[in-house]
C-alpha cells in the first residue's frame, strides 16, 4: 500500500493489488478495467500471454465539493493505474487513442497528465491516421511529478517499461469521446515499446509506412498554463491554473504555433 495524496492533491492509496482507495470527501468512480484481450489488436504479439487485467481508469475523480466547479469549466481530472509486465517483450500499455475536433475550432482537444507513482513512457505521434504518414513521434521517458502536454492533432498512448504500477494523472475536458479506430486499424502506434537486454527499444510498426525518428521530449514546467513539474496538477488547478486551453484549445493558438502546430481539419 502506499499513500500517493501528496502527487494526486487529495487522499488517495494505491492497494497492492493495483486498485484505489479514495479517502472522506473524494468522488469514488468504479473504475473500468482494460483488459488483455481488449488490448489484442494493438499488441505486437497478440498470442503471447501477459497480464490479465493490463490497466484501470477512474474517471472523474476530485474532491465531492470541487465537483461544481470541475462540470462548470467543463473538465474532469483522471486517474489511471497501468499495471507492470509484458505480453511476450512488449511493455503494457494504453490502447492509445487521438481526440477529436473541438466542436467549431481548428484544433482537436489536448490534454495533460502527470506521473504520481512508478516509471512511464508516453507516446506521442502526428498524423499517421488509418492511412496517412506519421510526421513526428514524440517519445517521453517521465518520472514521478514530471508533466507532460499532449498538443492537438497527437495521437497518445502509455506504457509502464517499470517494474512496479505506474499510475498517472489527467486532466481532460469532460465533453468528447477519444477516437480509437485509427490506432486499431494500425495495430498500434508508430512504434512499440519492447524490453531487449533488460532495455526498452522502439520496433517499428510496419502498419505504418514510415517512422521518424522517436525524439525524446525532456520533462517541464508550463508557468504560463500555471502548471509546475513536481507540483500537483490538481492542487494546481484548485490555485487557480485555469486550464480552459483543455477546452477551448482555439484561444491558444500562439502556444500551439511555438510547438509547430497549425490549425488542421481531421476529424
Ligand atoms: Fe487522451
Amino acid at each position: 500500500m502506499k499513500d500517493i495524496s501528496e502527487l494526486v492533491g487529495f487522499p488517495v492509496t494505491l492497494n497492492d493489488d493495483g486498485t484505489l482507495t479514495f479517502g472522506h470527501g473524494v468522488l469514488s468512480p468504479r473504475p473500468e478495467a482494460r483488459k488483455l484481450k481488449d488490448a489484442s489488436p494493438v499488441l505486437l504479439y497478440p498470442d503471447q500471454g501477459g497480464p490479465e487485467t493490463l490497466y484501470l481508469m477512474y474517471r472523474g475523480t476530485g474532491l465531492e465539493k470541487d465537483q461544481n466547479a470541475m462540470i462548470n469549466s467543463g473538465l474532469r481530472f483522471d486517474l489511471t493505474v497501468i499495471y507492470p509486465g509484458k505480453i511476450g517483450s512488449e511493455y503494457v500499455k494504453t490502447f492509445g487513442h487521438y481526440h477529436p475536433l473541438a466542436p467549431g475550432q481548428a484544433f482537436t482537444y489536448p490534454e495533460v497528465y502527470q506521473v504520481i507513482h512508478g516509471k512511464a513512457h508516453f507516446l506521442m505521434q502526428k498524423g499517421g491516421d488509418i492511412t496517412g504518414e506519421v510526421e513526428d513521434f514524440v517519445v517521453a521517458d517521465f518520472e514521478e511529478g514530471d508533466i507532460l502536454l499532449i498538443p492537438p492533432f497527437y495521437g497518445h498512448a502509455t506504457v509502464n517499461p517499470g517494474n512496479d504500477f505506474l499510475v498517472i494523472a489527467n486532466w481532460i475536458a469532460r465533453e468528447f469521446a477519444s477516437v480509437y479506430e485509427p490506432i486499431r486499424v494500425r495495430k498500434g502506434m508508430a512504434y512499440y515499446d519492447v524490453e531487449y537486454k533488460d532495455k526498452s527499444i522502439f520496433m517499428p510498426n510496419d502498419s505504418y509506412s514510415n517512422h521518424p525518428k522517436p525524439r525524446l521530449e525532456k520533462p517541464k514546467s508550463f508557468p504560463e498554463l500555471g502548471l509546475r513539474q513536481g507540483v500537483s496538477m490538481y492542487r494546481a488547478w484548485q490555485e487557480g491554473a485555469k486550464l480552459d486551453f483543455l477546452v477551448k484549445p482555439v484561444l491558444y493558438q500562439e502556444l500551439w504555433k511555438s510547438m509547430g502546430i497549425e490549425p488542421g481539419e481531421r476529424h
